[in-house]
């Protein structure tokens, strides 16, 4: 028997890099070059952005003229996929595999940047011949497959705008986010393998279009070959329109120069009341943002390969999946399905095969596949690995003991990264060659300045829990939410004027440690998945027999969160298990199945303020058998 050793839990106990992973670092010394680059942020970020390629180099590093609209490299001309490809296929890197792709039933792809160039140079050309230009929005609604990857890259190569809906998501949410950001085409699949299930997305893109908003042409990916409705003069398979001879230029596309601050995507995320946000980044900071952290966080090396488990219709799939490893000119390994399909040890065959040497997943997921045990993880050899990686929620001490001992043998650090969909790029996070701290995302990455805050402002007492602030602009961060510049405004910057308001509730320790702890807004994080009590209790109402509804989150050993939902029915409905099923069905079929009720309690009254707010606080309160008063005044 191995003996065991001990893994630090607390505050005083730091763990410590080995010499040779020091020794290998991007960034030898972080503690130094979080220094220096607080000591001129500006002169940070300008020697971040020097290492990019650019048309045209920015005249100021960062405009805060207009605050909170900050501008960053303005004057600059740039476009992502000139870093993201162009400026790879103009060297050896032509050769290198830029994406290896395996769908759920063991299908391989493989991508040179020479051929992922290709398809995204003929796909441009297709989306051109639709009338998409600079400035339109696309929405991208599909499996995780590697025409997502094309799609989004061929739609920022001509200077339209990405819209990416996660392909799990389903008929409401989608016809919402369709509708909202007014996109001209959708891009989707016929449908997508998810543990051995079907998911049927055309039909759902059938759906969400019958409720209004009809964009005027829809692309179909041949992905399972399943029987589709194709509408006449909308309806396009993508594989016909890639082999016209569309353009005289065929393969060749040019890439538009745009200026750094135009927008590269809107990506829809869940807030504290009403619809959900579309949340806009721009080509030329995120560029810069996306770039830097995975170079210094996880020590992105020429020779490595990269694997991110996240869904390209998440931020964390936007920034590490597409952008992040492609101005890397990294190798990434996407995969299409269930970590548990056909078996568990899905995820661990695939690092073996693919010799996979850094691994970016979820808590959530590491909990998941824990309870089948070890032995699932070892019958594969994961010596590749070097370096593992968590984000979405905090990781409790447990799963970061499994995912440090099982799967990375007691010799790969954990970055456990904290950010959001708002901050495009880690904000906190450890790197490789800094001591660790199981469940803290450690420091703020170099030039970001976050503190922990009272109700006042003012800073806490080290060890106190307060709300967490970051107190300087970044060239990732969001620029505004589209179409409601005035909900940015109050959203997140009008709690502390000044600074930026993250949502969070956290601790930082003597050490300068952060602790993150969750949400203290109706944002529920479902296996790290982000939902909003509002889009959920909206999605009820438009059931038949509800007429209220209220909808709060409670821990789950495995998902971190689940949704509890407290209904009032309809007068004439009966509350029974049949009903209980159909609800959930609804819910499923309406947002998707990830935003499936755990329990369903029929109620006659729902605690209110006397404006007539649902106080959820109260409803956790009392379903956690506590008094209100236990419940933290932070939830307020
Ligand atoms: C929220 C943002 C950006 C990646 C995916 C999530 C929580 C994220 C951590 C972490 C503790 C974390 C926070 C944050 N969160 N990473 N390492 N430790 N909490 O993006 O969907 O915009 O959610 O996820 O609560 O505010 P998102």
């Amino acid at each position: 028997m191995k003996e065991e050793k001990p893994i630090a839990q607390n505050t005083n106990e730091l763990f410590h890099p080995s010499p040779e992973i020091i020794a290998q670092a991007n960034v030898k010394d972080p503690e130094a070059a979080r220094l220096e680059a607080a000591k001129d942020i500006q002169a940070y970020w300008a020697k971040r952005a020097e290492e990019l390629d650019w048309y045209k180099k920015w005249d100021t590093v960062l405009d805060d003229t207009n605050k909170p609209f900050y501008k960053w490299f303005t004057g600059g001309k740039t476009n992502i996929v000139l870093n993201a490809l162009d400026r790879h296929v103009k060297t050896w890197r032509r050769n290198k595999l830029a994406l290896i792709w395996e769908s759920e039933k063991g299908e391989v792809r493989t991508f040179s940047y020479h051929a992922l160039n290709r398809e995204v140079c003929k796909f441009a050309n297709v989306l051109k011949s639709m009338g998409v230009v600079k400035g339109d929005l696309v929405t991208i609604y599909m499996p995780r497959i590697p025409e997502t990857v094309i799609a989004m890259l061929a739609t920022a190569k001509i200077g339209a705008v990405h819209s990416v809906v996660y392909g799990g998501f389903s008929v409401e949410a989608l016809h919402g986010r369709i509708e909202d950001s007014g996109s001209k085409v959708v891009i989707t699949a016929d449908g997508g393998n998810m543990n051995g299930k079907k998911i049927e997305l055309k039909k759902i893109v059938d759906e969400a279009l019958q409720r209004s908003g009809a964009p005027e042409h829809v692309v179909v990916i041949k992905h399972l070959g399943i029987d589709v409705m194709m509408e006449q003069g909308r309806d396009f398979w993508y594989h016909e329109l890639m082999t016209l001879p569309i353009s005289k230029n065929g393969l060749k596309c040019e890439t538009i120069e745009m200026d750094a601050e135009d927008p590269l995507f809107i990506l829809y995320t869940s807030g504290t009341t009403g619809k959900p946000k579309a949340i806009l980044h721009t080509h030329g900071g995120y560029s810069v943002g996306v770039h830097a952290t995975l170079k210094d966080v996880f020590d992105l090396k020429e020779e490595d390969r990269w694997w991110c488990t996240a869904d390209p219709g998440w931020i964390t799939g936007h920034s590490y999946i597409v952008y992040g490893p492609l101005i890397a000119g990294a190798t990434s390994v996407m995969y299409e399905g269930a970590p548990t399909y056909p078996y568990p040890d899905r995820w661990w065959s695939i690092i073996e095969k693919y010799g996979v040497t850094i691994f970016y997943s979820t808590p959530t997921a590491i909990r998941g596949l824990m309870r089948f045990g070890e032995s699932w993880a070892n019958r594969h050899d994961l010596s590749s690995l070097r370096l593992l990686g968590s984000v979405g929620e905090p990781i409790n001490p447990e799963a970061w003991r499994w995912f440090y001992k099982i799967i990375g043998k007691e010799k790969c650090p954990i970055m456990d990264t904290w950010w959001q969909t708002e901050t495009g790029m880690f904000m906190m996070a450890p790197m490789p060659a800094q001591p660790l701290k199981p469940g803290s995302a450690t420091k703020p990455f170099p030039g970001i300045d976050a503190d922990v805050v009272n109700a006042e402002g003012k800073s806490v007492a080290p060890g106190e829990e307060g709300f967490l602030i970051l107190k300087n602009p970044w060239p990732a961060m969001m620029r505004t939410i589209f179409k409601d510049p005035e909900r940015y405004v109050k959203t997140y910057w009008s709690t502390y004027p000044g600074y930026y308001f993250a949502g969070d509730s956290a601790r930082k320790d003597k050490d300068g440690y952060f602790w993150v702890i969750g949400r203290v807004d109706d944002v529920i994080k479902v296996s790290g998945y982000r939902l909003g009590t509002a889009e959920i209790e909206s999605a009820f109402i438009t059931h038949h027999s509800v007429a209220e509804a209220a909808v709060i989150g409670l821990p789950h050993e495995i998902k971190g969160m689940a949704i509890h939902a407290y209904l009032i029915l309809k007068a004439g409905n009966e509350a029974n298990d049949t009903l209980v099923d159909d609800l959930r069905k609804h819910i499923s079929h309406e947002l998707g199945p990830i935003a499936k009720p755990e329990k369903i309690e029929f109620v006659t009254s729902l605690p209110k303020t006397r404006s007539g707010k649902i106080m959820r606080r109260v409803l956790k309160a009392r379903a956690q058998g506590m008094s209100e008063g236990d419940i933290s005044t932070l939830e307020e």
